[in-house]
């Protein structure tokens, strides 16, 4: 495989429960760089209620220079960026954008499990959308029974609202209800969300094969195809500055 790009993963380490220490983060580097990406987003999971913004935006920056070095000789993009948990107070941060992937206004927001989407949620990501600078993108939305219905009203709303839709890679070798979403233009990006070599590694391959098998090795080079015109027009692959600070 060529040109993969891994939206949604947790390869910094000890920042998150992704990768202990930085052994593991180069072996899960590796391992992308060996599956053919060329541009991997470092989204370590960030609570709001549990630790400013700033407190956390210098842990990235410290974790991130123990992998720096390595990116490059592997020849890698490392972007920069969060999986924000929605909690009530987020929006009442004024700026959200250097939580954001790379140098966009792109945010990758995690929704709280067994979450409803009813009109409160809602209401927050609206007010995230239009306080914070930021667009949202939706994580992983096949964890949300009530975003992958069929004819979801919540996730038309999210649409208006302008959100954008990522999926984890490896579900689409399991949920054929996503492999419809993503031949109907609904999935924007994919992701690997590892979190370890074990039982969460980078691996594209079973997802992959599935999307290739169910809907064509050249619907799966489309798809590649869009979302580098969209990592690029939304410049996620520009070089991120030194110290990790976008
Ligand atoms: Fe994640």
């Amino acid at each position: 495989m060529t040109n993969l790009m891994d939206f949604h993963t947790h390869i910094l380490p000890g920042i998150d429960d992704g990768a202990k220490d930085v052994d593991i983060s180069r072996l899960m580097l590796k391992s992308l760089a060996d599956q053919g990406a060329t541009l991997v987003c470092l989204t370590p999971h960030y609570y709001h209620n549990q630790e400013t913004k700033e407190s956390f935006l210098e842990k990235r920056a410290a974790a991130y220079a123990q992998i720096e070095a390595y990116g490059k000789e592997l020849e890698l993009t490392l972007a920069l960026g969060s999986e924000t948990h929605l909690t009530r107070d987020l929006a009442s941060e004024r700026d959200l954008t250097d939580l954001c992937l790379g140098k966009s206004k792109l945010l990758l927001l995690e929704f709280p499990y067994g979450c409803e989407f009813k009109a409160d949620t809602l209401f927050q990501v609206e007010r995230i959308s239009n306080n914070c600078g930021v667009t949202p993108v939706l994580a992983h939305i096949e964890r949300y029974p009530q975003l992958i219905k069929k004819n979801s009203k919540p996730l038309a709303e999210l649409f208006d609202i302008g959100c954008y839709v990522q999926c984890n890679i490896s579900s689409f070798a399991s949920n054929k209800k996503l492999i419809k979403l993503l031949s109907d233009g609904i999935v924007n990006f994919v992701g690997t969300d590892c979190h370890n070599m074990d039982s969460r590694s980078p691996d594209f391959q079973a997802g992959v094969k599935a999307i290739k098998q169910k809907l064509g090795e050249s619907f799966w080079e489309g798809f590649l195809s869009e979302m580098r015109d969209r990592s690029k027009r939304i410049a996620i692959t520009q070089p991120i500055q030194q110290g990790g600070q976008t």
